[in-house]
């Protein structure tokens, strides 16, 4: 066996890629697996999007090469994005980078900014590629807890106590996955001064930031920002452009340059006919996020409902498209309860310990799923609990 490199010897395949082929397996005709984990939207894209990659796919013309800072009027898109969402100001021409999706902006990051050994600063719980790419680039991971306390915020005060001279990046995630914890500006302020007086990169990670919030924000309009952060975003939860692969990364020219000079490395530009379908989905309006946000309400109820039903206590007051719950308190390993449930159902709900330390008690249910799926997962687990819970009487009994 050829040994492999000694920077993938901390990271294991993606949690999703090993588990979803098990749960793969355990779909039979008879009886469907239900799939609450992965947050990938099942509706479609707006029809906009779909007849522009269709009519530039169409044109010979439109399938070399593109230039790597993508075509200036998807920029041109991403900065009327920014202004209308989030009320803030990017130069089309040098503070965007077109990405293939948010998380390969981590990696391209990483690599532009964090050397070997110095600290990068990783929610717990998180995002679990935040970890995996310090990692991979041999940083050394400094996990900051989410406080249940503090309604999953950060403790700024605790963080402000400790030593930050080494930390290089600090990732935040606002609106938070998976507590769906939405940060203030106060907040983000806070955190910005302190990029700032210890001169390390702030990156928040923002594709949640439409979905069930009423107050989409983003970091670069924070006052001080543009020297320290970047902003990731992305079409695939927003846009239920997930399979697509589009999003980018925002910020001062010289931060975006850097990046630049590690993905026009790795890439040859995002195909054309991408570009123009991403151009058009930008120009989607309120009603498109009302009718998307009208549909997440309807199955974050049922899901609600679900979780009633396991026991579980969760905040009524979460973004983004799951919702984040905490195991009932006899339940001692909530990993396996997970395994039972799946097994017991065909119904696969994520837990939470795969966000890291923080999350080992909770569980995560996503909404990319029908009412109609989420009822029947209701019924199933139900009835699965009834079942275990008369076993339980008989073993008890015997
Ligand atoms: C916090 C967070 N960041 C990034 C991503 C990846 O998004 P994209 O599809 O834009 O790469 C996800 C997807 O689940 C996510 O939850």
């Amino acid at each position: 066996m050829i040994k492999t490199a000694n920077r993938i010897a901390n990271v294991e395949e993606y949690y999703f890629s090993r588990k979803l082929a098990e749960v793969r397996g355990l779909d039979t005709p008879e009886l469907r697996v239900i799939n609450l984990g992965i947050g990938s939207p099942d509706q479609a894209p707006s029809s906009n999007a779909i007849d522009a990659l269709i009519a530039s796919a169409k044109n010979p013309a439109n399938h070399g090469y593109q230039n790597y800072k993508g075509i200036p009027a998807f920029r041109k898109a991403i900065a009327d994005f920014y202004q209308t969402t989030y009320q803030t100001t990017i130069d089309p021409e040098t503070m965007i980078l077109p990405l293939m999706g948010s998380k390969e902006g981590i990696m391209h990051i990483a690599m532009a900014f964090v050397n070997e050994g110095e600290e990068v600063l990783i929610p717990n719980p998180g995002y679990p590629t935040y970890s995996s790419v310090a990692n991979l680039v041999g940083a050394k991971l400094r996990p900051y807890d989410l406080k249940e306390d503090l309604n999953w915020g950060i403790d700024i005060a605790a963080l402000k106590k400790s030593d930050l001279s080494k930390v290089k990046i600090m990732w935040v995630n606002f609106p938070h996955m998976p507590t769906g914890r939405v940060a203030s500006r106060a907040e983000l302020k806070e955190l910005v001064d302190l990029a700032r007086e210890h001169q390390f990169l702030i990156v928040n990670d923002n594709p949640y930031s439409l979905v069930l919030n009423d107050n989409p924000m983003s970091i670069l309009s924070i006052e001080g920002a543009e020297d320290v952060a970047l902003e990731l975003n992305s079409l695939s939860k927003s846009h239920n452009m997930a399979g697509w692969r589009l999003g980018w990364v925002a910020g001062k020219k010289e931060l975006i340059e850097a990046v630049l000079k590690v993905k026009s490395n790795m890439d040859s530009g995002m195909f054309l006919g991408l570009q123009h379908a991403a151009t058009e989905a930008l120009k989607n309006g309120k009603e498109w996020f009302t009718s998307l946000n009208k549909v997440y309400a309807e199955r974050k109820a049922v899901a609600q409902q679900l979780l009633d039903i396991l026991g579980c206590t969760y905040s009524n007051d979460q973004s983004g498209l799951f919702v984040w719950a905490k195991a009932p308190a006899h339940i001692t390993d909530v990993e396996k309860w997970i395994d039972e449930i799946l097994y017991g159902t065909k119904v696969f709900i994520t837990p939470g310990f795969i966000f890291g330390e923080a999350g080992r008690r909770y569980i995560r249910i996503s909404l990319c799923c029908t009412v109609e799926s989420l009822n029947q997962a209701l019924t199933r687990v139900d009835a699965f609990l009834k079942k275990s819970a008369v076993s339980d009487l008989s073993t008890a009994k015997a």
